[in-house]
């Protein structure tokens, strides 16, 4: 799936981040932001540290180029407080000729880069578009998404940069406040349960667990038990009490993922739960009253499954309250190489391999590609580049796609490692199995022998799906 599509190669769109230019002489300051107003960068302007502070408070800004010497206090001292407040917020230093040391202090503390004045506009222009393309990386990407302080700025860009990711992170700041159930839909591997992470972790509840459920994981005689618990003697098996997911998850966050594939009759009891905030164990005589914030997620079309019979079309009201829908990759290019960087960061130093970058043929050749995979395609396929790579770039002939992999005629002449011939056998097989099988899940993963849980995995890491269920 490389370069079939003549999609234009797209340059990262870095116009809807904005530049903070802290500059005391008035000339000077308003020369360099004409400039970057002429390049399309949003900027702000501003000429001494009290203002900085003020713009900075906005929670507006993705990097500061700044004086060093300003009539408030120094550089330095801004710097030191966007290091500690904001953390990674790129800071650029614009230094007179006698200042360069200091400067050059600053960048070992952390500072990205600095210009030596006097400097012409076109440098001044390079280094804040490469740093802004890098600022990219954001707070590599808040810890790997662990966020949940302050280092999380909606609309920052940390989950993407395009603008429909800054979307989704400002609505995340929203539901924050609120209690709502919420339902994520998109494809498969475009970031639904990040997003969903990333609610509970920025809402009021992110103290209380944050339990996860795969609904399409669980073997379906077992869903009933497992989200709603059961007493002793329920049933033939039941040799104890079972606390089900949802009271697991009093006073947080229960994330339903895969809700689509929830069989009929748990559906009703589902809607039970969602309507009276009560549920009752199997076989249990008692109702329990929750205090749990729902979030489901979907990559199923439900107004489909819906009008199929397959899904309540009750329940999927009382899911829908809001509704967060992820683009796929390929809807949103300008996160492509934000994505690719990171993920080289990430697995390098996963891997302890000395990879510091992509080459600039490979990131050509990623704004061509069309990832039915989403984010979680571009992730393997960079975690395999990072793995194959003996330079500290990662070349064109490192990156192979996974639509490469079964050995076609189109993809790579030979598959030599022999982790690459077993993801083509293992790829070949999971297929045949589903299709002989009519893509039931549970009946392909009996005859591969393996969980449904297993085959489920496998299933995403290989990004295979079944045709025609968009
Ligand atoms: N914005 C993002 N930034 C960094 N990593 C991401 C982002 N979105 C997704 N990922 C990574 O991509 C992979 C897939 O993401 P996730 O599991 O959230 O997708 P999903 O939409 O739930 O997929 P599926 O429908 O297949 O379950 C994960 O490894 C996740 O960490
Ligand atoms: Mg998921």
């Amino acid at each position: 799936m490389q370069t079939k599509a003549a999609i234009p190669l797209e340059i990262p769109d870095v116009s809807d981040l904005c530049v903070l230019v802290v500059e005391d002489d008035e000339i000077m300051r308003l020369s360099l932001e004409d400039r970057l107003r002429l390049e399309q960068i949003p900027a702000r302007a501003v000429g001494d540290l009290a203002e900085a502070h003020k713009q900075l408070e906005t929670g507006e800004i993705d990097l500061v180029i700044t004086d060093i010497r300003l009539p408030d206090g120094s550089g330095a001292d801004l710097f030191e407080d966007i290091y500690r407040r904001y953390p990674g917020t790129p800071v650029i230093l614009m230094t007179a000729f006698g200042e360069v040391s200091d400067a050059v202090a600053l960048v070992k503390a952390g500072a990205v880069d600095y210009l030596t004045k006097p400097f012409d506009l076109d440098a001044f222009v390079g280094t804040i578009r490469r740093n802004l393309a890098r600022c990219a990386d954001t707070r590599l990407n808040a810890e790997h998404l662990g966020i949940h302080d302050e280092s999380f700025r909606p609309g920052s860009g940390v989950i993407g940069k395009s603008a429909a990711m800054r979307r989704i992170e400002r609505l995340i700041a929203r539901l924050s406040k609120v209690d709502s159930t919420v339902l994520v839909t998109g494809e498969s591997g475009v970031g639904k349960e990040v997003v969903a992470t990333l609610i509970h972790y920025n809402s009021r509840r992110a103290s209380g667990p944050l339990i996860k459920v795969n609904c399409a994981a669980l073997p379906a005689n077992l869903i009933e038990s497992e989200l709603f618990g059961h007493e002793k003697g329920a049933f033939t098996g039941a040799a104890y009490r079972r606390i089900g997911r949802f009271e697991q998850a009093q006073s947080g966050t229960i994330f339903l993922d895969e809700i689509a594939e929830t069989p009929l009759e748990v559906q009703v009891k589902l809607l039970r739960v969602l309507q009276e905030r009560v549920l009752d164990r199997v076989g249990g005589e008692k109702s329990i009253s929750l205090d749990v914030r729902v979030i489901a997620a979907t990559q199923v079309d439900l107004d489909e499954a819906v009008k199929q019979g397959a899904f309540r079309s009750d329940l999927y009201w009382s899911l829908n309250v809001i509704n967060v829908e992820i683009q796929p990759l390929r809807e949103r290019r300008e996160d492509i190489l934000y994505l690719a960087r990171l993920f080289v960061k990430q697995h390098a130093s996963a891997m302890d391999r000395p990879v510091i970058g992509l080459s600039g043929e490979v990131e050509a050749k990623l704004l061509t590609m069309s990832f039915p995979g989403n984010v979680r395609e571009i992730k393997n396929i960079l975690e395999r580049a990072v793995a194959l790579c003996d330079g500290p770039r990662i070349m064109a002939h490192d990156l192979v796609s996974l639509e490469q992999l079964p050995g076609d005629a189109s993809g790579p002449e030979e598959t030599t490692t022999l982790k690459d011939s077993i993801a083509v056998a293992e790829r070949q097989a999971i297929q045949q199995a589903l299709h002989r099988n009519d893509w039931v899940i549970g009946k392909a993963a009996a005859d591969l022998d393996i969980s449904r849980k297993n085959l489920w995995e496998k299933m995403k890491r290989y990004a295979i799906e079944k045709e025609g269920v968009r």
